[in-house]
C-alpha cells in the first residue's frame, strides 16, 4: 500500500496545489532570481513543478514567436496554470504591431512580465530574422520595444547577450542597451557571452564563447538606473548571492533544470522569505501528484510530466536509480501515477541505495 497520502483530482484548476503561489497582480514580484526561458524545457508542466520548490523565483515561457501566437492555439501555446506566478513569457519576433499585439494577449492571460528574445542563436530563428541577430538591429529592437510598452501595462523586459560575432565591442553592447532603454525598457537579462550566428549550433553557443561577467559588470555600473540581470553558467545558490552583490538578479538555466532542487533555499536566501525552512523533495513529490492526477485525466502523457522530475534527487544517494525508473516506467504504454509514488517509497527506504535497508516510509 502507498505511504502517499493523495489527494483527489480536484477538477478546479487551482485547486490540488498546496502551496499558494505568489500573485503578480501588483506587479510586486521581484527579479532576484528566475529560470531562464527554455525552448522544449519549460513548458507549463516544468513550471509548475519548479514552482512547487520555490514559491518567489521568476519564471518564463519557453519562447514563443509572434507567428505562433496570432495564426495557432493559444491556448496551448499560452495556457498556465495560476499558481505558476510570478510568470513572465517570452516572446519572439521583430514586427512592433505583431509583438505589440502579443504582448496585448499575454497580458490580458495574466502574465506579469513580457519579455523579448534577442540572444537565440539558432539559424531557423535568424531566417526569422529575431532573436540574438537583432543585436545588429538596435532601433529594430528599440520600436519594437516602443510598441510593446504602449500596448501594455506589465513591465516589458529584453534577453540579450553581450555581443554577435564581430559586433562584440562594449560600445556596441552599450549603445543597443541605451537605445532600446530610451524606448521604455527598464530591465535588462543579459546572457554574459557573445553568440556566433555562422558555424555555432545553440548548443555550441552556449558553451564555446567564454563568459564574459565583468561585461555586465560594467554595463550596470555604467548604467545603475537599469535593472541588469546576469545570466550563464550560475550553478549554485552561492554563485548567485556573490554575483547579486553588484547586479540586480540572476538567471539560471540549465543548473535549475537538471537540478531543480537548488531552488530549495532561494526563497529564505534570496528573497527573505520561507521561515519555515526548504520543502522536502517528498513534500514536492506530493503535492506534484494531484497535479499529475488531473493532467492525465485530461489527456496528457505521464512522460509529458514526469520528465521534468528526473534531476529531483540529482547527486544524491539513489538519485540515479530515481532517473532510470521514472523515465524507463513513464514511457510504457500502461504508465500510471503510481509510478512516482513507488519511486519515492523506494527511494525513501533505501531500496535505490542497493543497501535494502529499510528505513520506512517518508509519509
Ligand atoms: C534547452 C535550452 C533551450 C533554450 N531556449 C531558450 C529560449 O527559448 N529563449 C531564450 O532566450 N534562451 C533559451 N535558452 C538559453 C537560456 O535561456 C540561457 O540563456 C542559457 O542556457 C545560459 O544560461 P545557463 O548557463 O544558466 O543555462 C535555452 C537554453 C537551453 C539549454
Amino acid at each position: 500500500m502507498s505511504a502517499f497520502n493523495v489527494r483527489p483530482p480536484s477538477g478546479d484548476p487551482a485547486g490540488p496545489l498546496a502551496v499558494p503561489s505568489v500573485t503578480a497582480d501588483t506587479q510586486q514580484f521581484r527579479r532576484r532570481l528566475s529560470v531562464a526561458p527554455m525552448m522544449d524545457w519549460t513548458d507549463r508542466h516544468c513550471r509548475f513543478f519548479l514552482r512547487l520548490i520555490s514559491r518567489h523565483t521568476l519564471l518564463y515561457t519557453e519562447m514563443v514567436t509572434t507567428a505562433a501566437i496570432l495564426r495557432g492555439d493559444q491556448e496551448r501555446l499560452l495556457g498556465f496554470h495560476p499558481a505558476e506566478h510570478p510568470l513572465a513569457v517570452q516572446l519572439g519576433g521583430n514586427d512592433p504591431e505583431a509583438l505589440a499585439e502579443c504582448a496585448k494577449i499575454a497580458e490580458g492571460r495574466g502574465f506579469d512580465e513580457v519579455n523579448l528574445n534577442v540572444g537565440c542563436p539558432s539559424p531557423r530563428v535568424q531566417i526569422g530574422r529575431f532573436g540574438a541577430c537583432l543585436m545588429a538591429e538596435p532601433e529594430c529592437v528599440a520600436d519594437c520595444v516602443r510598441a510593446m510598452c504602449e500596448a501594455v501595462s506589465v513591465p516589458v523586459t529584453v534577453k540579450t547577450r553581450i555581443g554577435i560575432d564581430d559586433r562584440d565591442s562594449y560600445e556596441d553592447l552599450l549603445h543597443f542597451v541605451t537605445t532600446v532603454a530610451d524606448a521604455g525598457c527598464g530591465t535588462f537579462i543579459v546572457h554574459a557571452r557573445k553568440a556566433w550566428l555562422q558555424g555555432l549550433s545553440p548548443k555550441e553557443n552556449r558553451q564555446a564563447p567564454p563568459l564574459r561577467y565583468e561585461v555586465v559588470r560594467r554595463l550596470k555600473s555604467d548604467l545603475p538606473q537599469l535593472e541588469i540581470v546576469l545570466n550563464g553558467g550560475i550553478q549554485t545558490l552561492d554563485e548567485a548571492e556573490q554575483h547579486l552583490s553588484w547586479c540586480d538578479g540572476v538567471m539560471i538555466g540549465r543548473a535549475a533544470y537538471h537540478n531543480p532542487y537548488l531552488l530549495a533555499e532561494a526563497d529564505r536566501r534570496l528573497f527573505g522569505q520561507g521561515d519555515l525552512g526548504p520543502r522536502t523533495r517528498e513534500e514536492i513529490i506530493e503535492d506534484f501528484l494531484p497535479y499529475v492526477q488531473d493532467e492525465l485525466a485530461k489527456g496528457s502523457r505521464l512522460h509529458a510530466l514526469t520528465r521534468h522530475i528526473l534531476g529531483l534527487y540529482h547527486a544524491t544517494p539513489g538519485g540515479k536509480r530515481w532517473r532510470r525508473h521514472i523515465s524507463e516506467g513513464a514511457s510504457r504504454r500502461d504508465a500510471a501515477e503510481t509510478l512516482l509514488l513507488d519511486a519515492a517509497n523506494a527511494l525513501a527506504a533505501g531500496d535505490f541505495r542497493g543497501d535494502q535497508t529499510r528505513r520506512g516510509s517518508f509519509c
